[in-house]
């Protein structure tokens, strides 16, 4: 009996690492395919740069008591397929900023990696996801055609000329482009266009999923959300009790609850005593262990419904992580168009979140709990002040989307 709970103790202790030390997964690391084992190595950058990410949004002042919510995997895909015409310097820190370390991997295999990603999402042959790029270029630019070539090949880019010297117009197209691909969710990227502009980049995805177990729409009820220690804002809130995969991490003071959708996606709904904490010190072997150690059982849960939208011009975060030379004067674009100075502008990001009694809906929200009083002891969560989301794909742990909702109200 010792023995048994020692062994889980240990198992379930999770140690954070910083960058550079990598678990292909398997001790027979050598004798895997190689396009194999950099595959997993980017998605468990990509695991890290998203969370990395995370802490950077979630500590931007610009944040301060907003909710937070991005696609991680947008973003890396959208900075992957840029890093396709960086060179030197540019390159480097575009590469690193992702969390690929150069001398285990190449710009080709990231390439591959994204392929491999893409086409899997495109080959599920499911309507509940899409994910792509686009790419728009002035009328009088030449791009290199190998560039253009890798984003369709590797990056499903889809290319388009536009006349970026109208600028409304240009910006028009992409909005229209990016509305269609998100199903209307995201309608406006662009505010305005600069009109030096020569090409634009886009990468969308857009996620619907139904839960495995829906709430029923009868049980939600008007309750409060406690967005602070003073500050209570009215949500509806819905309630099911169910066996539901549920996980107490008391390492780091916080509940997980596991709801899968219908399909290979889940939600993972983290409530910590103290949210700080949490977003210290979440890294990806947390998810990796929740999702191993979570037992169902019966709970009484109480999540709110919620519809939330968040934009940013990540600009100043890529710079604190390290990719500053593509912002300014030294930046090297070479790969994209030879003999033409070129730099990036702006980074854009919005997501949303639509979360109701049938499912959740992603592009890029909670409630008065009513306890019903029953005879047996029935466990009660109840997310009535802030907590985090993430939608991941089971297998991979690919984190689509990661949030933080501290009012569902705005
Ligand atoms: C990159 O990988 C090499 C070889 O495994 C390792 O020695 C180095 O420390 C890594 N660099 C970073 C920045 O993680
Ligand atoms: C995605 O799948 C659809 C239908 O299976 C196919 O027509 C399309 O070409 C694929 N897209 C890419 C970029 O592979
Ligand atoms: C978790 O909560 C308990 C009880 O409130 C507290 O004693 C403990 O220090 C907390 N653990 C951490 C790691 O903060
Ligand atoms: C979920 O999928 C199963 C089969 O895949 C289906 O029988 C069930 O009706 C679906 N549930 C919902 C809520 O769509």
């Amino acid at each position: 009996m010792m023995h048994a709970a020692l062994s889980i103790w240990i198992l379930s202790a999770v140690i954070c690492m910083g960058r550079g030390h990598h678990h292909i997964g398997h001790d027979d690391a050598a004798s895997q395919d190689t396009s194999e084992s950099s595959l997993s190595l980017v998605m468990s950058e990509n695991k890290q740069f998203g969370i990395s990410l995370y802490k950077k949004l979630a500590a931007h002042p610009s944040s301060e008591g907003k909710n937070v919510f991005f696609s991680p995997s947008s973003v890396s895909m959208a900075l992957a397929a840029l890093s396709v015409g960086a060179r030197g310097e540019t390159h480097s820190q575009l590469f690193s900023g992702l969390g690929y370390n150069s001398s285990l991997l190449t710009q080709a295999d990231v390439d591959q990696a994204f392929q491999a990603i893409l086409d899997r999402s495109n080959g599920t042959m499911n309507e509940d996801i899409s994910e792509g790029t686009a790419v728009f270029v002035d009328n009088h630019f030449k791009a290199r055609p190998e560039f253009l070539e890798t984003l369709r090949q590797s990056y499903h880019a889809e290319g388009f000329n536009v006349d970026f010297a109208q600028s409304q117009d240009s910006a028009n197209t992409i909005n229209k482009y990016v509305e269609g691909k998100t199903n209307g969710k995201i309608d406006k990227l662009v505010e305005s266009m600069d009109p030096s502009t020569v090409m634009y980049l886009i990468s969308y995805i857009y996620y619907k999923g139904k839960w495995a177990t829906p709430f029923d729409p009868k049980l939600t009820r008007d309750d409060e959300f406690a967005v602070d220690e003073n500050t209570k804002v009215p949500v509806q809130m819905m309630n099911m009790e169910e066996m539901l995969d549920t996980y107490h991490d008391q390492a780091i003071n916080t509940s997980v609850l596991h709801l899968p959708f219908n399909n290979s996606y889940s939600m993972l709904l983290l409530l910590p005593d103290d949210m700080a904490m949490l977003e210290n010190a979440i890294c990806p072997a947390h998810i990796t262990k929740w999702m191993k150690w979570m037992k169902p059982r019966m709970h009484d849960v109480y999540v709110p419904k919620f519809s939330i939208k968040s934009s940013y011009l990540l600009n100043d975060v890529l710079k604190e992580m390290g990719m500053t030379a593509m912002f300014g004067d030294s930046a090297d674009l070479s790969g994209i168009a030879d003999g033409q100075k070129l730099a990036v502008s702006e980074v854009v990001h919005q997501a949303t979140l639509d979360v109701d009694e049938g499912g959740a809906t992603a592009a890029a929200a909670t409630g008065i709990g009513i306890t019903l009083l029953s005879l047996r002891f029935v466990p009660v969560m109840k997310f009535n002040r802030p907590f985090m989301v993430v939608i991941t794909e089971r297998n991979s742990e690919n984190i689509l989307f990661m949030g933080k909702i501290i009012n569902p109200n705005i």
